[in-house]
């Protein structure tokens, strides 16, 4: 998650005790070379959006998308219609309420001053979606569509896996986009999270726990719960070194790694064990990258010390991603001392 709110409370709570490189006592800021996709300006500045105007994007845009993967055509029409549809319930737009992101209590979703919809904050996965499925918003949806298609339409084989789900909207959208664009291929949505109160979090901490058995209930409830669906129980320290004492390097892949988990230590955790497992042509989608300093430092840190080319290319205000183009070994002995979730 990339907000405003959640960036305050995962700094807030460790600023004190762990120095968070979020705060203005960390070390200096280092930013990476950054791309704009076409609408990332939606995001980084006001854009007038009401609800049928964020339903109508929906569709335009997934619209695109699906055409990558299957040419046009009216069943094509269809489906992006249905996918806006899945979208919109997704991200909480299809309800007319929403967080008052000013009150930081309960992450900022006490239910008492709940508001107005703000349909611009849903586009852009400003506030914090009291009854969606995911708090992201659409444009990064719609970047999930995005990459999905490609993969799809470039015969990029592999799976997706997020760290970092929360009530798990974004698996639920990549189960249905990869069914509906490949029916017959079973690609594996793996959900990594700790499914439990993780104390980083502080006040917000309440409101990001979920319960695994809830996430599998919304997957039933968003027809998206098939055999094909992992779950990985537990902090990604233990889950994604479990991952890959499992799962062969040279014989598993992910064509989309997602990674959602606001801290310095669950971003190392997850390119340490997961980014050998995506092949050239497939995507790393980093959630919290552009609005989290200890994301962008452990993403600068990872490049760095492991001689990447890759570029990020915007999503939004909070996010980036990019496409994998060298297939780089990484040396696990470069890896960063725990900084904040996994200190002891
Ligand atoms: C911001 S939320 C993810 C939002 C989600 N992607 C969505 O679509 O709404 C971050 C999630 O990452 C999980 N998380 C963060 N660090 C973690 C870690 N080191 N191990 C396990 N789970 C972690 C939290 O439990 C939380 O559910």
């Amino acid at each position: 998650m990339a907000t405003a709110n959640l960036m305050a409370a995962a700094c807030g709570a460790y600023a004190l005790l762990l120095a968070c490189t979020c705060c203005a006592a960390g070390p200096p800021y280092r930013k990476a070379t950054v791309e704009e996709t076409a609408g990332s300006h939606l995001c980084t500045h006001a854009a007038d959006f009401d609800q049928p105007k964020l339903r109508a994007y929906a569709e335009e845009q997934f619209g695109v998308a699906i055409r990558e993967a299957l040419g046009s055509g009216v069943p094509q029409a269809w489906a992006a219609s249905s996918v806006a549809d899945l979208a919109m319930t997704l991200v909480g737009g299809n309800i007319d309420l929403a967080c008052n992101k000013k009150n930081k209590s309960n992450g900022g979703c006490y239910i008492p001053i709940l508001t107005n919809m703000n349909a611009h904050m849903r586009l852009c996965g400003n506030d914090w979606p009291p009854f969606g499925f995911t708090m992201v918003g659409l444009q990064r949806l719609v970047n999930v569509a995005q990459l999905v298609s490609s993969v799809v339409a470039a015969g990029v084989q592999g799976d997706f896996a997020e760290l970092g789900v929360w009530r798990g909207g974004v698996c639920i959208m990549a189960q249905r986009l990869f069914s509906l664009l490949e029916p017959s291929n079973m690609r594996k949505i793996h959900a990594f999270d700790a499914f439990e109160k993780l104390p980083g979090y502080g006040s917000a901490s309440a409101f990001l726990e979920n319960s695994a058995t809830d996430v599998q209930n919304n997957f039933k409830t968003m027809g998206a719960w098939t055999r094909h669906v992992k779950f990985h129980v537990g902090l990604f320290q233990e889950t994604a070194r479990a991952f890959r004492a499992e799962h062969d390097v040279a014989r598993t892949r992910l064509a989309i790694l997602r990674i959602d988990g606001n801290f310095y230590d669950s971003y190392q955790d997850a390119l340490y064990q997961m980014y050998e497992y995506v092949p050239v042509g497939g995507y790393v989608i980093f959630d919290d990258v552009m609005s989290h300093r200890a994301v962008m430092a452990c993403w600068i840190d990872f490049k760095t010390d492991q001689g990447l080319p890759e570029t990020l290319t915007r999503i939004d205000k909070h996010s980036a991603y990019f496409q994998k183009i060298v297939d780089t070994r990484i040396d696990p002995t470069k890896q960063h001392p725990p900084q904040d979730v996994n200190k002891k």
